[in-house]
């Protein structure tokens, strides 16, 4: 394989709780993903809050350093990078997040969000340059730039500011759009037509995406791959095809089994586990000073799986070749090969 793009190998991110509090929080923990760079590819990550995902995606942004392993755009450490290449990886790697309002200054049309970044990036355009090619990212988004430019945020609608946003990366000509929950704050009519877009984008421009969610139905529409992540751990990862049509870690069993089916009465593998029902989950903590490698510590789905047993509260199970094309971490599965991180970065793009 050629170097990648943009790479996480075995990246982990911990947080201090606070001054006085000694426990640290695991928020990401040993996470490999690839984005190629000859091969525009389409990676979801999905689980439910808490599991680590926007903290993944904010170390893969550069926004944050990890604690970890590493995070390479081009096989340069992200916080080496040189002034230019930085300046490209800006550029190269945008972001789409969750909540668009919280990214416009209210005071200031939103013309500005994206005059500025096109200034700041194509500098040697001329005015009527610029000005064409924030028309055209509008019109790429669905846009009409006679009825979005010169408004405020406010008197745009939620899908409309979060087609801006869509709008703002794509005229930086990214190589990578990492987009956070890009619709869960979109009404469910604008949802299909924003992820459309993307989707769009990704086939037309050859852009790679990231798309993160705690929704399986759309990760499955948009990606080719998925990482299932658990309390900043991925217990799965692989072809989407097999991980939601025949999940292998009992995790992203339940989660697949809560997707709803046409049929309300019908749930995929229903009943299937038992446990206290998905919401926030609480990462797990290490004493601070106390440097365990984080793979050592237990399955932190231990108490929800109705598998579990003695080994799986000792160490960590490491991500297994359950298929081709898939990894689980699981003892379920104590006869499938333990793969390195290189092989697990292949799987998480398809690479392998
Ligand atoms: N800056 C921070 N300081 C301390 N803890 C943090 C920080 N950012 C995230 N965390 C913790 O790390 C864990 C993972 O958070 P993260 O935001 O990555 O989860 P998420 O999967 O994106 O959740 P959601 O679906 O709710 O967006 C959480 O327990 C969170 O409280
Ligand atoms: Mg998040």
């Amino acid at each position: 394989m050629s170097t990648p793009l943009l790479e996480a190998r075995g990246a982990s991110r911990t947080f201090g709780r606070g001054v006085f509090d000694r426990q640290r929080t695991v928020a990401v923990a040993d996470a490999s993903l690839v984005i190629p760079e000859d091969e525009p590819v389409v990676v979801a990550i999905a689980g439910e809050s808490g599991s680590g995902k926007t903290t993944l995606a904010r170390l893969l942004l550069g926004i944050l350093p990890p604690t970890g392993g590493s995070v390479r755009y081009r096989g340069a450490e992200l916080r080496h990078l040189a002034a230019k290449a930085r300046q490209t990886f800006r550029r190269q790697v945008q972001a789409v997040f969750q909540d668009p309002f919280e990214v416009f200054n209210p005071f200031y049309r939103v013309d500005h969000t994206l005059t500025v970044p096109v200034a700041k990036f194509f500098p040697e355009l001329a005015r009527h340059e610029r000005r064409q090619r924030i028309e055209e990212g509008l019109q790429a988004v669905g846009l009409r730039p006679e009825e979005t430019l010169g408004r405020y945020p406010h008197q745009l609608s939620g899908g409309q500011r979060q087609r801006i946003m869509v709008a703002r990366a794509l005229l930086l000509d990214p190589r990578v759009i990492v987009a956070d929950e890009p619709v869960s704050m979109v009404d469910a009519s604008l949802r299909a037509t924003i992820l459309e877009t993307l989707s769009r984008i990704h086939r037309e421009r050859s852009i790679s995406l990231v798309y993160i969610t705690h929704d399986l139905t759309t990760a499955y529409q948009l990606s080719h791959t998925i990482l299932v992540m658990y309390q900043g751990a991925v217990v799965e990862v692989g072809d989407v095809e097999q991980v939601i049509k025949a999940p292998k870690h009992p995790y992203t069993q339940l989660l697949v089994s809560s997707i709803p089916l046409p049929d309300a009465k019908r749930r995929w593998g229903a009943g299937s586990i038992e446990g206290t029902p998905s919401g926030a989950v609480k990462p797990p903590t290490v004493e601070e000073g106390t440097e365990v490698p984080i793979a050592a510590s237990t399955c932190a789905f231990a108490d929800r799986c109705p598998h579990v047993m003695p080994r799986c509260r000792r160490q960590c199970p490491p991500l297994v070749q359950t298929d081709a094309g898939r990894a689980a971490a699981c003892y379920l599965y104590e006869d499938a090969t333990v793969l390195s991180e290189e092989q697990v970065a292949g799987l998480s793009y398809g690479g392998m």
